[in-house]
């Protein structure tokens, strides 16, 4: 009985007083999480060190598979990875090891510089003691994971050139730890083809494209590690040219050395070719060239959309024979489009450059009517 008891409390006693000498990892090594070219802090504390024990760090080959390395054996560094690690622009090695001693406590820190992505995973701490077996030596892990900020494959093709109808997907492949966010969205802010101003994931899917859905279209990536990434796409739409007056008719009075100014608004892509015609006598078409009686303009207007063309047609002095339809027709490979515009007779002069009812902008041609009729009057009351 008293031996058996007495030998438990000696047994306890003695392992006590073994594990109060054995050397150990304390503490947690706490995970360490820093950005590329940055620095990478790992801290590993032991107690009991005697000069029997050698506290080494390991980094685990996970990526290619291979063999850890052995980086430090208590403060010194044994690898430093190609060319000796040092930096051409600081001079700076690689790796460094700091140790600290506070009481029984000491510290290695094992500091690895310009962290890259392959320096990322994990960092074993060792204490090798001699004349124990390795699985029996203290051991701890450190965790460094290195955040890289969003890169979108440049790969990807910019410029898209779709037929109405067809479909597309679009695709924004990016890379960066963590794993980025990717959102798509059109770059004037307009809602995308399947609703909505942002879709979230990689693919964004346009189906039945239509004109509208021409522009381009913005894809970012963001994981919170600066700066995030984006990506152009332009998406062109092929379509048959359409045709749109200004004013569906446009009235002028003859005979009087006034203009009259057709418009008309010509979509599609790729750019149509533009053609005013007017109907003749017969109602055949006839070509108008521009030339002393026609002004044929393209003007520049920022109402218009994406692929909308503006041109003017300014007939000029009005007689008779102008009244009559105007054709406005474009043409492009996938067709053709066009619309009429009417010019009829008048009484008065229409439109901006007429000359004003208060008689300071009259004409040549008024200003001598009224001198004459004037010069009636005077001769009237003369005789
Ligand atoms: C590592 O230890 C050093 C001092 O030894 C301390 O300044 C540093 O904050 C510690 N870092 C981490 C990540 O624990
Ligand atoms: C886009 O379409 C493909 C197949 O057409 C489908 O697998 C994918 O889930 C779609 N993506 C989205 C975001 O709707
Ligand atoms: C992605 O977005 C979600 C929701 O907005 C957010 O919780 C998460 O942190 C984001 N992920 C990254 C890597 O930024």
């Amino acid at each position: 009985m008293f031996t058996c008891w007495n030998f438990f409390f000696l047994l306890v006693g003695i392992s006590n007083f073994v594990d109060a000498q054995r050397p150990d990892i304390v503490d947690e090594i706490l995970p360490e999480v820093k950005q590329k070219n940055q620095i990478g802090y790992l801290n590993c504390t032991v107690v009991n060190k005697g000069s029997e024990s050698v506290v080494q760090w390991t980094k685990s080959e996970t990526v290619n598979g291979g063999n850890p390395i052995l980086l430090s054996e208590d403060d010194k560094i044994v690898y430093q990875g190609n060319d000796q690690g040092i930096n051409e622009d600081s001079g700076l090695k690689k790796y460094d090891i700091q140790s600290r001693t506070n009481g029984r406590r000491i510290t290695y820190m094992l500091v690895i510089r310009y962290l890259a992505e392959e320096d990322a995973g994990d960092y074993l701490c060792t204490i090798k003691i001699q004349g124990v077996e390795w699985p029996e030596w203290p051991k701890k892990i450190g965790k460094l994971t290195v955040q890289i900020a969003p890169q979108i494959q440049p790969s990807i093709n910019s410029i898209y050139e779709q037929n109405i109808g067809t479909s597309l997907q679009l695709n924004c492949e990016s890379h960066g730890n963590p794993y980025p966010n990717i959102t798509w969205k059109r770059e004037d802010g307009q809602e995308l083809p399947l609703g909505g101003f942002q879709s979230r994931g990689a693919q964004l899917n346009l189906t039945d494209i239509q004109r509208n859905d021409r522009g381009n279209y913005i894809c970012v990536a963001d994981n919170n590690v600066k700066p995030p990434d984006n990506f152009k796409v332009e998406l062109i739409v092929f379509f048959a040219p359409s045709c749109r007056p200004v004013q569906s008719s446009v009235g002028q009075a003859q005979n009087r050395r006034f203009n009259a100014k057709l418009e008309c608004i010509v979509a599609g892509y790729p750019q149509p070719s533009m053609v005013w015609m007017k109907e003749g006598e017969n109602g055949k078409r006839i070509d108008i060239q521009d030339d002393d009686k026609y002004d044929i303009t393209k003007q520049f207007s920022s109402q218009l959309q994406n692929d909308e063309f503006w041109y003017t047609l300014l007939v000029k002095n009005v007689q008779a024979k102008d009244y009559t339809k105007y054709f406005c027709v474009g043409n492009n490979r996938y067709g053709s489009g066009e619309t009429n515009i009417v010019l009829f007779e008048t009484m008065e002069c229409q439109g901006s450059n007429c000359p004003s009812a208060g008689g300071s902008g009259t004409s040549g041609l008024e200003a001598s009517l009224s001198s004459i009729l004037l010069l009636g009057l005077l001769s009237l009351f003369l005789i």
